[in-house]
């Protein structure tokens, strides 16, 4: 198992190397990842190259043991190079230029921006790939982040034209796809075509999601160029990664395209930053680690683990003590195989003099040394059933054509795709289940129960698939919007909601209503839920039952009548229908009755209080960790504040 640190040697005093590089393996440690922002000392001229500071420092790493992971440096090019080619710099949508001075200001679509990363990682990989302690190439850094995902240069503008010729060939095909004939939009030419910078009203909504694909295509396109240059030029031990980031979901940026050309996906876990008062949800953080293992369907590395506050400007909540270790045992359980902290020491210079590491400026080993020490001796011990496979029996399924088209319609003002998502993954993750978070196009067959959230974008072959796994005995839970919309981005016509799942869910819904601000019906349990109440938020859709039963309906004066929330017998399985925001506590008693009826193991425990069953042969291991500040007790242990252990399961 791989442990570490980010280390940023030329932040610091030569000097000061070999007794960092001591306490660093003292703490645990077996690997280091350096390079990744410093092109500037690896080119301070225009192609003259220069890798001897890190040829001193692998050379070091190695004299005390450490492996490393090598980051290309494209996140920050060197001054010259913007002095030189200004049309590398992206734009804002307000036509702002973005100047050298923060990180990641490069458009993805420059010519010129691409020759130079060319030629960087070229002469970086060639000079590296007999280097045996250099184990893993991480390329450029969290692509996307920061808002890097959009630029509105005239070479982007100029390339998404590109791009939907392409993709339509003749000009007459895409006015009628994007229905141009509405407001007298109609092109002559694909030359005509905007880009969605500020107007008034709004774009065309077909318009806005092809542009959603096209800047997912260009970083896609911009990482595959780097991906190809390095396997084509690193040693045969050398393997190739990313580090993705949490927020993917708010991205126009398809993180699959690039998880599967990688080796192993890598995350940055920060389950706090900048002016947060409060680290997001427990059930939110376990829901990024299922998404980044759902990249590939493997086991991840975590190459920057949080450790001490954050912040560039405004500075968040500080993780009390064992929370951080709290939160790297929780990753672990979740799928992480090989752990990197954030970052051996706070940079007292420069724009993160706020983003604090594992040591702060006092340069002593504190109370996050020891912590990340005892973190590092402990988890070693149960490297056998980490690097295990995760099996799940729940999927929870994301497209990105449908968390797009929702970006850019939110038809609610308190929609918010990944709330939505999480009103269904949490009900599950309270009951310790353990939930792979996948793409719709993997292949779902294997699971029992299959999570849709708000998927508005349902065309037929999803539906027919949708449909065989209910059939063959799956159980679906679906949430509100669900099948209005093609491919395209377009309504479809001709039929009752929800289409092409219509069968699949037994109703029919003639007419919806945004919940806007407070706005909250109250909803009435039916039969079994008889006597219960809920409450219905953000969007309601007013079912009309075919086949199915209501087990919720609306309580009040006109829509008595419509159903909220619905179960329907298809086939051999289930499908369950949540017609709006409905309250999370009212969904876990759903929960409960699907894993129940799906025979599916799950472990209850006290609010706040993560167990994550792993299992290795024939034994059972139990991640616990404690995201509270309380005293929690579980199978008559007591659970500290913030405690987190790996037991074996009697
Ligand atoms: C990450 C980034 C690091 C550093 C860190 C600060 O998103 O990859 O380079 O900026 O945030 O918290």
């Amino acid at each position: 198992m791989y442990l570490g640190v980010d280390y940023y040697p030329e932040h610091w005093d030569k000097s000061m190397i070999d007794d960092d590089l001591v306490r660093i393996r003292e703490m645990g440690a077996n690997i280091i990842r350096i390079g990744e922002f410093a092109w500037h000392l690896m080119e301070p001229m225009p192609g003259e190259y220069d890798f001897s500071y890190f040829d001193h420092v692998i050379s070091k790493a190695k004299g005390y043991g450490f492996k490393v992971m090598f980051g290309t440096p494209t996140a920050t090019f060197p001054a010259w190079l913007s002095k030189k080619y200004p049309s590398i710099l992206s734009e804002d949508e307000y036509g702002n230029i973005r100047v050298f001075g923060g990180r990641r200001q490069y458009c993805f679509n420059s010519d010129i921006y691409k020759e130079y990363s060319g030629k960087i990682v070229t002469e970086l990989v060639k000079h590296y790939s007999d280097e045996e302690a250099i184990i893993a190439w991480q390329i450029d850094n969290e692509f996307g982040h920061e808002g890097s995902h959009m630029c509105y240069c005239e070479d982007c503008h100029r390339k998404f034209q590109e791009f939907l010729e392409d993709k339509y060939t003749d000009i007459d095909s895409l006015n009628d796809i994007y229905g141009t004939i509405f407001w007298g939009q109609s092109y002559n030419d694909f030359d005509e075509i905007p880009i969605p910078k500020p107007t008034i009203t709004t774009h065309n909504p077909t318009l806005k999601l092809d542009w959603a694909r096209f800047r997912s295509h260009s970083i896609n396109g911009y990482g595959m160029l780097q991906i190809d240059l390095v396997k084509k030029l690193k040693g045969a031990h050398q393997s190739i990664t990313h580090n993705f980031f949490g927020g993917f979901f708010d991205l126009a940026y398809n993180q699959n395209i690039m998880a599967d050309a990688l080796d192993f996906v890598s995350y940055d876990n920060y389950p706090v930053w900048g002016g947060l008062k409060e680290p997001i949800a427990p059930a939110h953080i376990a829901m990024t680690h299922d998404y980044i293992r759902g990249l590939k369907g493997k086991n991840y590395w975590i190459v920057e683990e949080l450790m001490g506050a954050q912040g560039h400007n405004i500075i968040g909540y500080l993780p009390r003590p064992n929370q951080a270790k709290m939160w790297a045992y929780q990753a672990m359980a979740h799928g992480c195989e090989n752990m990197l902290f954030f970052r051996w020491r706070g940079m007292t210079r420069g724009a993160e003099q706020f983003c604090l590491g594992i040591i702060d400026q006092d340069n002593e080993d504190g109370r996050k040394y020891t912590e990340v020490q005892s973190f590092m001796k402990d988890i070693v011990s149960y490297e056998g059933v980490i690097k295990g496979e995760i099996d799940s029996d729940i999927a929870v399924i994301y497209d990105f054509d449908n968390i797009w088209a929702w970006k850019y319609q939110q038809q609610s003002s308190e929609f918010d795709f990944t709330k939505e998502l999480l009103r269904l993954y949490t009900p599950f993750y309270n009951l310790n289940t353990n939930i792979d978070v996948i793409s719709a196009d993997n292949n779902f067959e294997k699971y029992k129960v299959l999570i849709v959230p708000v998927m508005q974008i349902i065309d037929e072959e999803l539906a027919k698939r949708l449909s065989d796994f209910a059939k063959n005995g799956g159980t679906i839970l679906f949430s509100f919007r669900s099948g209005i919309k093609d491919k395209n981005n377009n309504i479809h016509f001709g039929n009752p909601f929800p289409c092409y799942i219509r069968d699949i869910a037994g109703i029919q819904i003639n007419e919806s209503e945004a919940l806007q601000d407070e706005a909250g019906v109250m909803i009435l349990g039916i039969d079994n839920y008889e006597g219960e109440q809920g409450l219905c938020e953000v969007w309601r859709d007013l079912i009309s039952l075919e086949t199915a039963q209501c087990l919720y309906r609306y309580d009040d004066k006109f829509y008595k009548d419509k159903a909220c929330v619905t179960v329907n017998q298809y086939g051999k399985g289930k499908a369950y229908y949540i017609g709006g925001g409905v309250n999370i506590d009212l969904l876990e008693d759903l929960a409960k009755e699907i894993v129940t009826d799906k025979k599916i193991p799950y472990i209850l425990s006290p609010k706040g209080l993560e167990v994550y069953n792993r299992k290795l042969n024939e034994e059972e291991y139990l991640f616990i960790t404690n995201h509270t500040s309380d005293f929690l007790n579980f199978n008559g242990q007591l659970i500290h504040p913030y405690e987190s252990k790996v037991t074996k399961k009697q």
